[in-house]
């Protein structure tokens, strides 16, 4: 089987070209336009796998996205290209349209009339699974947890964005038939995540001793997932998924920011102490993100009950052998935190 893998260069793509490369004998055809957000370090031992296929390219390149059905006939499509940044979102709404929404919309006509010249036998086993976030829910007050009935309601330019490919791809099932399926997941952490995030950004922040930007109070709260469990929870989907479905995925680990923060901050006093004084001193409380969604919190019974997934990995445990890993790639992430300074302008690399 061949998985055509979008995205595959990002922090979860990668995790789960990964995960696939060593759990499976499938062949990987990773699609990847290299955006500010890509990381090839973390696929460059796959080079020399003839299990593994890099093009890069975008998603709203119909003739790419044509040569490549034509040339590796993929059974599945695992769709996580996206701009994934909340905040660059608010900076610039059009790159989140154009890759988002009409990337994916290519990428569903493109697979369409492939999957449509398929045998009886192939079109039946072909599924489209596209990779979907929680924020599409919107927020939450003190209580409850988003369900996969709880009513589209997005709030920044990024979730407005997944809304609306989630509802193409939604589209495409019910009006031509073609076999989906969509994950809606809760906040990833782990290695390889791009250091505008909260989590390596903090850490990044620590090791240059600069101060920690906590948007508003530091109150909101988000539902975090280590991505390894992310990856497992999407595998299982793509093979026993119903077609049609969505499932949530959410880590059972709601943290307010400050909370995570000052963690991050206790677990880096212990493993690089600062020169003078305490991680913590660095906190800084910022103007608030404009629309700042104050919960998310993810009811993940439906993927549990039915492929029996469930989050293994303990968010402090998590945390911790998170930070080893960017204590020990602090290269990557020095190097990468140079993108932020460039600005939010969204350039592909060479
Ligand atoms: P990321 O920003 O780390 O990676 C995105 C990847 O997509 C990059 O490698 C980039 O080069 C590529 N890309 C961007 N535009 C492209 C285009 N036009 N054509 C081809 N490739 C393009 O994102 P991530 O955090 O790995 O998220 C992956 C997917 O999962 C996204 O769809 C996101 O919405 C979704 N998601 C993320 C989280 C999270 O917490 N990070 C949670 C739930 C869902
Ligand atoms: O819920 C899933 C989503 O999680 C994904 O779909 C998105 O792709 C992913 O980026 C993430 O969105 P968030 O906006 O929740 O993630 P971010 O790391 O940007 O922010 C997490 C929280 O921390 C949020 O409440 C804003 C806050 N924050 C963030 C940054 C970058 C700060 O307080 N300071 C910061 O500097």
């Amino acid at each position: 089987m061949t998985i055509l893998i979008t995205g595959g260069s990002g922090f979860i793509g990668s995790a789960l070209i990964n995960h696939l490369m060593h759990t499976t004998k499938e062949t990987i055809v990773n699609l990847d336009a290299l955006t500010y957000a890509a990381n090839q370090q973390a696929l460059k031992h796959h080079e020399s796998s003839s299990r593994y296929h890099f093009i890069k390219g975008d998603i709203q390149d119909k003739n790419l996205l044509r040569n490549i059905f034509t040339q590796f006939k993929p059974s599945a499509i695992m769709h996580l290209a996206a701009e994934s940044h909340v905040d660059r979102s608010i900076e610039s709404a059009i790159p989140f349209l154009q890759t988002n929404v009409v990337g994916t919309v290519m990428l569903l006509t493109v697979a369409l009339n492939y999957w449509g010249k398929l045998n009886a036998l192939e079109k039946e086993s072909f599924r489209f699974h596209h990779v979907s976030t929680d924020e599409v829910y919107g927020t939450l007050g003190e209580e409850g947890l988003f369900s996969e009935e709880t009513p589209y309601d997005p709030r920044s330019p990024y979730s407005a964005s997944k809304a609306a490919s989630d509802h193409f791809v939604n589209a495409f099932y019910h009006t031509y038939g073609l076999p989906i399926l969509i994950t809606n997941c809760s906040n990833n952490y782990g290695p390889n995540q791009f250091p505008e995030k909260l989590i390596p950004l903090t850490i990044l922040k620590c090791l240059k001793n600069e101060s920690i930007p906590v948007y508003g109070k530091g109150e909101n709260i988000r539902d975090w997932l280590h991505v390894e469990d992310h990856v497992k929870g999407l595998t299982s989907v793509l093979k026993s998924g119903q077609v049609g479905e969505k499932y949530n995925i959410g880590g059972d680990s709601q943290r307010r920011n400050i909370d995570v923060v000052k963690l991050i901050c206790k677990l880096m006093n212990d493993k690089c102490p600062r020169n003078a004084g305490n991680y913590e001193d660095l906190i800084q409380f910022v103007k608030d993100r404009p629309g700042h969604d104050a919960r998310y919190a993810v009811d993940h019974q439906k993927i549990t009950s039915e492929l029996k997934w469930n989050p293994h990995i303990i968010f402090d445990d998590g945390i911790s052998k998170t930070i080893d890993w960017y204590l020990e790639n602090k290269e990557w992430l020095f190097s990468n935190s140079k993108a932020l300074s460039d600005g939010y302008q969204v350039e592909t690399k060479k």
